[in-house]
């Protein structure tokens, strides 16, 4: 027997079905936020409130439908309507500022770029054929896809600098990291990170190691911390070769982008080049055995992975085993010592 409209209001599946269009509604979201993001509406709006009609002539956008996608953010939580046309920012949406010290307004604007979208629109293809949308789509990998647009590869290391900064912290202040010797951040980017742990450890020296286009803003940021004297930027390629002359190893969230084979590779230039006495840190997620609802991000990032780099999140079993592959012994597993990302702690085999 079908169900009817009826029944739905009977019952109270009505709460369900609006969970599941919500849901449905993900990408509109996205799509307004990057909106926003682009026009730099939090920076206007500030800690105050603006109207719609302020805030369309400064963007010289149409005020009624820049209205409606203001009330669309504040449905899901972005923004508040405090009198009928005027807005403000919640503490959500107040991350979009770019002025705020946990600001993710490149972050926003980066994974709201069409690079993301038009790849995501072709996940049938991914989940289909096990390929990478964004290939199919740009007919080049990501990241020399990158190389190749400046601009776009400044906006990803200003977001992925953003998104570090809150786990650069956590990992400064809760690892215990030596007060003297060199640290290396191989697929460091923009030195967001090392920058956070050579000034939580004046005696640190260290090396951003990255790729030409990776590391062309780490100058800046390191510049701006006061470590030019203190860190080296060195670029290369990680499948090739790395820096031999660290005492400690970082790499931070670059696992996720590769599969295995290359994971392997990646770990084995690694092991081949670093001295018997050095430390690895992986700092990234560690998924649970089973998904629960917990950290949903973790899952948007391993899909999110598939269809652009052809990566994936991985289980601690999952570390382990590449690790232990390569020549590497776990000494620990931190799971969330660094803000909702892991630390694993390994060390050449031998040396273990
Ligand atoms: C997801 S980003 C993470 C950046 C940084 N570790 C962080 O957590 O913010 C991955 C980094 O790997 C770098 N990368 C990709 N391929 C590389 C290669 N072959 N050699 C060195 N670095 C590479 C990218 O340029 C990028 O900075």
């Amino acid at each position: 027997m079908s169900t009817t409209p009826q029944d739905v209001l009977a019952t109270g599946t009505l709460d369900l079905r609006a969970a599941l269009i919500e849901r449905i509604g993900g990408y509109m979201t996205a799509h307004g936020i990057g909106v926003a993001a682009e026009l730099g509406l939090a920076d206007l709006i500030g800690t105050g409130s603006r109207t719609s009609r302020e805030l369309a002539d400064a963007t010289a956008t149409h005020e009624p439908s820049l209205r409606r996608l203001l009330r669309m953010l504040v449905a899901v939580g972005i923004a508040e309507e405090p009198a009928p046309g005027r807005f403000a920012l919640t503490d959500v949406g107040s991350q979009l500022r770019s002025d705020s010290p946990d600001s993710l307004h490149k972050f926003a604007r980066m994974f709201c770029h069409p690079i993301f979208f038009t790849s995501w629109q072709s996940l049938r293809h991914t989940v289909t054929t096990g390929e990478r949308a964004f290939d199919h789509v740009h007919e080049t990998g990501i990241y020399d896809w990158l190389a190749r647009h400046g601009e776009t590869s400044t906006l990803f290391n200003e977001a992925m600098s953003e998104e570090s900064r809150l786990s650069a912290a956590q990992l400064a202040a809760g690892y215990d990291f030596p007060a003297a010797g060199t640290v290396v951040d191989l697929g460091g980017g923009d030195g967001t990170l090392l920058a956070a742990i050579l000034q939580a450890r004046p005696g640190l020296r260290g090396v951003v190691f990255d790729s030409p286009s990776g590391v062309a803003e780490a100058p800046v940021t390191l510049g701006k911390a006061g470590l030019a004297d203190r860190c080296e930027v060195r670029s290369g390629d990680f499948f090739q070769s790395v820096p031999d002359d660290g005492d400690l190893y970082i790499i931070k969230s670059v696992f996720q982008d590769w599969g295995d084979d290359e994971a392997r590779a990646i770990l084995r230039t690694v092991r081949s080049h670093i001295p018997a006495s050095a430390t690895l840190l992986i700092v990234g997620t560690v998924l649970p055995e089973t998904a629960d609802t917990s950290a949903p991000v973790a899952y948007f990032t391993d899909v999110n992975m598939m269809v652009t780099t052809g990566g994936q999140e991985r289980t601690e079993g999952e570390f382990r085993a590449l690790l232990e592959e390569t020549g590497f012994t776990v000494r620990s597993v931190g799971v969330g010592q660094a803000g909702p990302l892991s630390v694993i702690e390994a060390v050449p085999a031998s040396a273990a």
